[in-house]
């Protein structure tokens, strides 16, 4: 039986950790290659192709193709494999959050009739966000909540004491367009959390230094027609990159079993 041939574009943290886990939860589904920047030989190996160009990795044909790279990646390399057919699986969602964008992977979708799918990466309840908005959605809250040493390299650096805090405190309350631009790190989660309900413009978004915390924790909340609901997650990050989400891999993965499988429970 011939394997389906799975790439990712880019072979960091989160690539690894889908390569592992598909090895270590699947007989049927392996990554045999990836998309890089520059190769070195200790990543190749028999059993897995090194790509160089976006035009070598659509040249094998790959039946889907996971984006695990950054956001420019997105835009530009995922137009390329969708217009010849390949679906993607992207996870840097934050790319997304500029319309352009969307709208460039949307036709390049329709053009190579392929499918272009986001992954929930390192927050939940997106399903149910999703469901709820068809009736109707009156709020939607996402607060992230990090280490204060987390924010460091981010426009909090500025605003606050970093080092000096002792005291959980809030230094960014706006919306999701104005937060994904100037929290462009924090910008996967809130571009997920707008895309999946109330948009850019209507979701608030708060950003919380909190020397208490521990992980990397997202709140999300929201209240519409359905009713109302909240959940908390505290993120344990990957080993091979502090700065992912433990979480957002294993959704990626996830992502690959739901691609494949007849019965998506
Ligand atoms: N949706 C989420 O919640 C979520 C959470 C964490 C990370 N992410 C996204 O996943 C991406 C990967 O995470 P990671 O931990 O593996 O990061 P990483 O830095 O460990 O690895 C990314 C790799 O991709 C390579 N790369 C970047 N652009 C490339 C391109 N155009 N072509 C080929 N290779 C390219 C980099 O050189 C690097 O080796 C992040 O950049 C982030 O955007 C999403």
């Amino acid at each position: 039986m011939n394997l389906p041939t799975i790439a990712s574009i880019g072979f960091g943290a989160m690539a690894r950790a889908l390569q592992d886990g598909l090895a270590r939860n699947s007989d049927s589904l392996r990554l045999s290659g990836a998309l890089v920047r520059s190769a070195t030989n200790q990543e190749a190996t028999t059993n897995f192709t090194l790509w160089q160009s976006a035009q070598e990795l659509i040249a094998a044909k790959p039946d889907l193709v996971v984006e695990c790279a950054g956001h420019s990646a997105v835009r530009e390399v995922v137009p390329k494999l969708l217009e010849a057919g390949i679906d993607v699986i992207i996870a840097s969602v934050g790319a997304l959050a500029d319309s352009q964008t969307r709208d460039r992977i949307d036709r390049a979708a329709q053009t190579g009739k392929a499918r272009a799918t986001v992954v929930s990466g390192a927050i939940g309840g997106l399903d149910v966000l999703r469901a709820a908005a068809l009736a109707g959605l009156d709020e939607v809250t996402y607060v992230g909540r990090k280490p204060p040493p987390a924010w460091k390299g981010t426009p909090a650096e500025h605003l606050l004491d970093l080092d000096a805090l002792r005291e959980p405190t809030e230094f960014f309350n706006g919306d999701a367009a104005s937060a994904a631009a100037e929290y462009p790190k924090n910008a996967n989660v809130t571009a997920a959390v707008a895309l999946a309900g109330l948009g850019f413009d209507r979701t608030r978004v708060r950003l919380v230094a909190d020397p208490h915390q521990q992980t990397n924790s997202h709140e999300l909340e929201a209240i519409g027609a359905f009713g109302r609901f909240r959940i908390i997650l505290d993120n344990n990050p990957l080993p091979e990159n502090p700065k992912t989400s433990w979480l957002a891999a294993l959704s990626a993965e996830q992502a690959v079993f739901r691609h494949f499988t007849n019965l998506e429970l």
